[in-house]
């Protein structure tokens, strides 16, 4: 029997071709829908591999489900949605996709930041709905980047990237991490702080930790009233991190300034979400890692993980616990 892969999700039959010949290989055939649970259980019953979308829950019953399977790749650097120590109980690799999306995350996260700072998508709207009545002193006067504070909370590969990218602005760049981050304290100048001292004195909080049981809700009421009233919170993580409600009152409040926002705690938002009424909110529809290159490169790499393991080798990258 070839071993049975199933993708979770369209992607081009072009990518397939390192596992046409030895695997079998199905995907669900469509590219903006999820696949839904109960075809997902179905064929995680059958499959040896399981190439994962960060929208697919990997809990407990899909593992007990898929007696077959060996290897999960998740098309994310985040595995959130994927219950990793049972995976590793039952023998089932699990593999993310860090390093090939760092550069594509970080310029997201700087442009959103910028984009938040500066009124951009404001401003943009602005022009096209023909409302621009003509030039004046304080028309959508935002926040300068340049020579402030930028406080990163998740100082991995991201965050420094992120970091690299403020030092052009001449920001002065400070991080919370679990650990400390040495390598960037001595080539970027980032300075470690306590998460108190970086919510009370950055004036741009970059959220790039991961979700865990630790982060949860770390973004809470408490955490938004310690920060500036001119402060700006920028979230390119996962929405989980962070209360909404709470930082929709910090917002209505004054606060903080503004909020920049690639992702939310239950995706897709709807158009009725209480943050997309506040003119002082950048949302975008999580798109971090979204440039063409990037994605094509992610996905090459879910398949060569794949095949490695199928092949009983080592993957080029695996989630450590
Ligand atoms: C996207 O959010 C990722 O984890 O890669
Ligand atoms: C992971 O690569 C991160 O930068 O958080």
């Amino acid at each position: 029997r070839k071993p049975y892969v199933f993708i979770t999700r369209k992607i081009s039959r072009e990518a397939l071709k390192g596992l046409n010949e030895s695997f079998v290989v199905n995907m669900w055939e469509y590219e903006e829908q999820p696949v839904p649970r109960d075809i997902l259980l179905e064929e995680a019953a059958k499959a040896d591999a399981l190439l994962t979308m960060l929208s697919d829950k990997v809990d407990l019953e899909l593992l007990d489900a898929a007696r077959n399977l060996k290897v999960i790749a998740n098309l994310a650097v985040g595995y959130d949605n994927i219950d990793v120590a049972a995976a590793i109980e039952r023998g089932v690799t699990v593999c993310n996709t860090p390093d090939i999306l760092t550069d594509t995350t970080a310029d997201l996260a700087f442009a959103l930041l910028m984009a938040t700072a500066r009124r951009i998508v404001e401003a943009a709207e602005i022009v096209k709905a023909g409302k621009w009545t003509g030039w004046s002193p304080l028309l959508l006067a935002g926040h300068d980047i340049h020579h402030k504070t930028i406080g990163i909370v998740g100082m991995g590969k991201i965050g420094e990237t992120v970091a690299k990218r403020a030092t052009g602005f001449d920001m002065e760049i400070l991080y919370h991490n679990r650990s400390r981050n040495t390598e960037a304290e001595e080539r970027l100048g980032a300075r470690y702080t306590s998460f108190e001292e970086l919510i009370t004195t950055a004036d741009f909080i970059v959220c790039l930790t991961p979700l865990t049981d630790e982060t949860a809700g770390m973004f809470n009421k408490e955490a938004f009233q310690k920060m500036k009233q001119s402060a700006i919170f920028i979230n390119v993580s996962r929405g989980a991190v962070v209360d909404e409600d709470a930082l929709f009152e910090a917002l209505v409040k004054g606060e903080i300034a503004g909020a920049g926002l690639d992702v939310f705690k239950q995706e897709p938002i709807g158009s009725d979400h209480p943050l997309l009424t506040l003119p002082n909110v950048v949302a975008l529809p999580h798109i971090g890692s979204a440039s063409a290159e990037t994605r094509q490169g992610m996905i090459m790499l879910c398949i060569e993980n794949i095949a490695r393991v199928l092949y009983g080798g080592q993957p080029k990258t695996i989630v450590n616990p």
